[in-house]
């Protein structure tokens, strides 16, 4: 059976950094749920996370429940049942429009925790200040939905407003955040240093436990932040919680030639369980397992050695290795190996714990990989196997 396994010691490695971030610069780290919602590796880094970013009320449950502490919780829009019982649970609620704060102003500041300050309420809103390179991940494109610009605030009744979030990077390092957080400072600091704000959410895309980020620049634009604006600090990166810390184990189903391709069927597919292939699209590292290889994936089990792929052609032998569906595109790419490849052989797709266990889906009903934790003493946990019930259980 195929199987996502992740890494407790790897996670542990990454919570670790994260959490003397926040014991150096006094800032709130979340775990942005969007990225990792495994719940089995939830509890590794429950005790090193400030709490979650939820996208709306299942992540803000989920979160409640798996991490506890803080909840955060943006969505572009709310509904009026689901914002009805994030006001008994929530502790930041950020809205996406003017309109959106205005429909629900009355109901929130009516509610006895936004009263008390238990539950507080903030606004997204954008920079208009863009870092990245990929249309699709940069928030702060023309004509974006995501984010209140500055010109819109004005003449707008803030009152009962105490926070402000931006989220604008991707993958990014502290330099852009600097950067960022000066655009953001120019056109909203005068806001920000009003009494009335007390949180300021700095969002994901922070690359924090990538070994070239820059932490020292980072602790030190936190600690100005918070000395110069009486805020509370938060950041909800997803990706730096779970990077380089899972993997998805596949096997060789089928082996053939075809139309000048050698093909190889493997039990995965990327459409279903890894969609950012195709969607980035992202090239993920392979690895075969083959005794003499020195290749060394993010998860490497005991006594199982790892032969590297190449680009194709670049090693004796190369393959597209594609899925069991009927989607012509859901290939995950042409590798080449050292080794020709057989039924039965594992390969090993690196780097697959965040944004891919949450995109799964069940389409052509290829069988769900496993979940499971691969324990410092190297003992392999499913923590979750799913079968037909699953299947048939999510289409109604
Ligand atoms: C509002 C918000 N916060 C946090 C994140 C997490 O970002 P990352 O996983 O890149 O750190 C995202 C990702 O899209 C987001 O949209």
């Amino acid at each position: 059976m195929a199987q996502f396994l992740i890494s407790v010691s790897a996670l542990e490695r990454n919570a670790r950094i994260l959490q003397d971030v926040a014991c150096a610069s006094g800032a709130h780290l979340l775990v942005a749920l969007k990225a990792f919602s495994t719940t089995a590796g939830l509890s590794v880094l429950r005790p090193y996370a400030a709490g979650c970013c939820a996208s709306g009320l299942y992540e803000a449950r989920l979160g409640a429940q798996h991490l506890g502490r803080h909840v955060a919780v943006y969505s572009p829009a709310y509904r009026e049942a689901e914002l009805a019982e994030l006001l008994d649970f929530a502790h930041h609620i950020d809205f996406n429009s003017v309109p959106q704060w205005l429909r629900w102003r009355a109901a929130c500041l009516a509610h006895p925790r936004v009263q008390s300050g238990e539950l507080q309420l903030g606004l997204r809103i954008n920079p208009c200040f863009s870092t990245g390179h990929t249309a699709l991940y940069d928030p702060c494109v023309p004509g974006s939905r995501l984010g209140i610009p500055a010109e819109q605030l004005q003449g707008v009744d803030l009152s009962g407003i105490s926070g402000l979030h931006f989220h604008t990077l991707c993958e990014q390092g502290a330099q852009e955040l600097i950067d960022t957080f000066r655009a953001f400072e120019k056109q909203f600091g005068d806001l920000l240093a009003s009494p009335q704000i007390r949180y300021l959410n700095l969002g994901g895309g922070h690359w924090i436990t990538k070994p070239d980020y820059d932490r020292a620049a980072l602790i030190s634009l936190l600690r100005e932040i918070r000395e110069m604006y009486k805020v509370e600090v938060f950041l909800e990166p997803g990706e730096a919680w779970a990077i380089h810390t899972g993997v998805l184990r596949a096997r060789v189903l089928d082996v053939f030639e075809s139309l000048g391709y050698q093909h190889a069927i493997l039990d995965v597919s990327a459409s279903a369980h890894m969609p950012d292939v195709l969607e980035m699209p992202y090239r993920p590292d392979v690895y075969a397992v083959h005794s003499g290889g020195s290749g060394t994936p993010a998860v490497q089990l005991e006594g199982e050695e790892y032969s590297c792929s190449g680009e194709a052609g670049e090693r004796p032998y190369t393959y597209r290795l594609g899925a069991p569906t009927c989607l012509a595109g859901d290939v995950i790419g042409d590798y080449s190996f050292d080794h020709p490849l057989q039924v039965d052989d594992i390969i090993v797709l690196d780097d697959m714990s965040h944004y891919t266990i949450v995109k799964t889906t069940h389409f052509n009903g290829v069988p769900h990989p496993d979940i499971a934790l691969l324990q410092p003493d190297g003992q392999v946990e499913v923590a979750k196997r799913f079968s037909y019930v699953d299947f048939e259980g999510r289409l109604g």
